[in-house]
């Protein structure tokens, strides 16, 4: 049987951190997987979610399955850190969360969800998205269609024309968001443009979906969600799917959530319920491990204030590169103009290169990035930053 299966090509983004891995330059810088690293090159576990750790390896007696839903005190508290505690939706118990292995297993349920129930339903994906979202949404029967959002030769959201192609979008169509930090380009909407898209979505009865992996990592926890906020508090319904991955370091633990806004409480539940059956489907049970750690660490005062700041610190670490990084670029005399990857927000941006000139980078200087040309700013450091600089002015 399995001598008529073809070799795929590696993961244009997972493929990168093996190539990484082999290279033997000493060197060598990894742009590629958007995990945070620290000043060392480090993806340390966060120190409250460490002590959460020891709290639950104390408390914890038994590895029997958990609630299929997810554990009560983190669905609470998740639709509390996406929908804030003025939230309508949870007052009148119109929004629900259900667990998830990971935002992508959040966004694979609510695909499934949607082609199953509405199978006649377009999705509009931004042009560009996450390599990985294609793939995801559209092998579990989503049909998917590309709106514009980023310029290349400007770097400015282009929303006009995004607003002209989702016109198209009409009742029952989904609309794919990124909540913030927008993977790749790291262009996100202002406030103004969250509040059109909301106008737009009222007219004409889309849904937004959203995609919210980098809570935190932009501007702020609270700050990050104000588009998100703006469409639950003006529209009848949304799905959105959410990550601990990065906010809280649990990247492998696989920690995520769907959450619904609906315009009922029995409309929720019922909606709540195919996903639970959709999930049974899929992978049966959820993980609890990163599930019962957020809990602690959201429950926990000390615990929250030690998050709350290790995040900032990841925020600003981030903030900060992204200045270095187009302040050394302008001092080594590079002609092209990168103060765009100022203004643009969270971990990744483009820099703008050809494929040619990324596969010059990776091959003469190790300098791991994706094809597109988007780059994890969190992977550069002091000791490495000349070095970067130097490599990007050569092959410009
Ligand atoms: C990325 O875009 O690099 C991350 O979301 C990790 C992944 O799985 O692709």
């Amino acid at each position: 049987m399995f001598q008529q299966i073809e070799r795929r090509p590696p993961d244009p983004i997972l493929g990168l951190s093996a190539a990484y891995k082999k290279d033997s330059n000493p060197n060598k810088i990894d742009l590629g997987v958007g995990v945070y690293k620290d000043e060392s090159g480090n993806t340390p576990v966060v120190s409250a979610i460490k002590k959460a750790e020891q709290l639950l390896w104390n408390s914890e007696d038994s590895k029997s399955y958990i609630a299929q839903a997810g554990p009560e005190g983190f669905l609470s508290e998740t639709a509390l850190m996406i929908l804030g505690k003025d939230s309508a939706s949870l007052s009148d118990k119109r929004a629900c969360s259900v667990l998830a292995p990971g935002g992508s297993g959040a966004l694979r349920v609510i695909a499934e969800f949607v082609s199953k129930n509405f199978p006649n339903t377009k999705t509009w994906v931004s042009s560009p998205t996450w390599a990985n979202h294609v793939p995801l949404l559209s092998s579990a029967g989503l049909v998917l269609q590309e709106y514009p959002y980023y310029n290349y030769e400007t770097h400015e959201i282009q929303f006009e024309q995004m607003m002209d192609t989702l016109k198209q979008a009409g009742k029952g169509d989904l609309v794919l968001l990124h909540g913030c930090c927008h993977n790749p380009c790291g262009g996100d909407l202002s406030q103004e443009q969250w509040q059109a898209v909301a106008e737009a979505a009222e007219k004409q009865g889309f849904t937004p979906f959203i995609d919210l992996a980098y809570q935190g990592l932009g501007d702020g926890l609270e700050e990050d969600v104000s588009g998100l906020r703006l469409l639950a508090e003006r529209l009848p319904e949304l799905l959105i799917a959410s990550s601990c991955s990065k906010n809280f370091g649990l990247y492998r633990e696989r920690t995520g959530a769907v959450t619904l806004v609906g315009e009922t409480a029995e409309q929720v539940s019922a909606s709540q319920s195919q996903i639970l059956s959709t999930a049974r489907q899929i992978y049966s049970m959820p993980p609890s491990h990163g599930a019962a750690l957020v809990e602690i660490v959201l429950r926990d005062a000390q615990l929250k204030t030690e998050w709350l700041n290790e995040l900032t610190e990841m925020r600003d670490r981030i903030n900060g590169l992204r200045r270095e990084l187009v302040s050394k670029l302008k001092e080594a005399g590079v002609d092209a103009d990168f103060s765009f990857i100022e203004r643009e927000k969270g971990m990744f941006s483009f820099l703008g290169l050809s494929v040619e000139q990324v596969q010059k980078l990776i091959s003469d200087y190790s300098v791991y990035l994706v094809n597109s040309s988007r780059i994890n700013v969190a992977g550069i450091n002091k000791a490495n930053i000349d070095y970067l600089v130097d490599a990007i002015a050569r092959v410009l």
